[in-house]
């Protein structure tokens, strides 16, 4: 970051301002090489006994970075194929930047979306996104069956995400194949649980309701209520 570098020349130390850049860009996963992995708010043992530590650092530092670096190749390609005015390729790389950027984009989500039980995770929503939920699904045990089913539900991989419709302000189940992101089917992603065997195999073997049952334990319903009230 060429930036930083020169501030750090000409001061030996980081200015506020400059500190904010690097946090502004960093809250964002980006920098001027590309984007990149987001720390985990987290131990990668933290969320065990619900997801072991070893399916959480594979998961991490193996498939999300994976993602990250398949999408600043894509965005690469991207460029280089639009500074040579090349329609055909820009619209041949459309599937590897939605996989490898919804990858990223999901994955940032699903991290937030969890937390260790001592920090909160799994204990219920409360205000206006308990209440939203009430309303639409009942109760909030409706809600997590619904999700339960749709997540059990979808072949092969994908997510089950609790979605909003802001035109409608109505909460939704939906899931999605691979690794589109909700933002694909028009809904503001608000919680998402990752289905891929990937998540859940090395621990649950092929019942993947059984990791579906546990991981309420550590859902981060502060976050997710927090995606709610920015958009509801
Ligand atoms: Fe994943």
């Amino acid at each position: 970051m060429a930036t930083m570098v020169a501030l750090r020349k000409s001061t030996g130390t980081i200015s506020s301002g400059a500190r904010s850049l690097l946090s502004f860009q960093r809250g964002f996963g980006t920098s001027d090489h590309g984007y990149t992995l987001p720390d985990l708010p987290y131990e990668y043992g933290a969320l065990e006994p619900v997801i072991s530590g070893e399916i959480m650092q594979l998961h991490h530092s193996k498939h999300h970075q994976a993602y990250v670096t398949g999408f600043n190749q894509a965005m690469e390609k991207l460029q280089e194929a639009h500074s040579k005015r090349d329609p055909q390729t820009i619209v041949q790389l459309q599937s590897l930047i939605k996989f490898n950027g919804g990858g990223h984009v999901n994955h940032s989500i699903f991290w937030q979306n969890l937390a260790p039980v001592k920090e909160g995770g799994g204990a219920p929503p409360e205000g206006s996104l308990a209440s939203a939920i009430d309303k639409e699904f009942g109760s909030l045990e409706n809600l997590k069956a619904k999700m339960m089913t749709g997540g059990a539900g979808v072949q092969g991989s994908g997510w089950v995400w609790l979605g909003l419709n802001k035109d409608l302000k109505k909460l939704i189940v939906e899931t999605t194949a691979n690794q589109d992101p909700l933002i694909t089917k028009g809904l503001i992603p608000l919680l998402g649980i990752d289905v891929w065997e990937h998540a859940y195999y090395l621990q649950y073997k092929n019942v993947r309701p059984d990791y579906l049952k546990n991981i309420w334990k550590v859902v981060n319903w502060k976050d997710v209520s927090s995606r709610y009230e920015k958009h509801a």
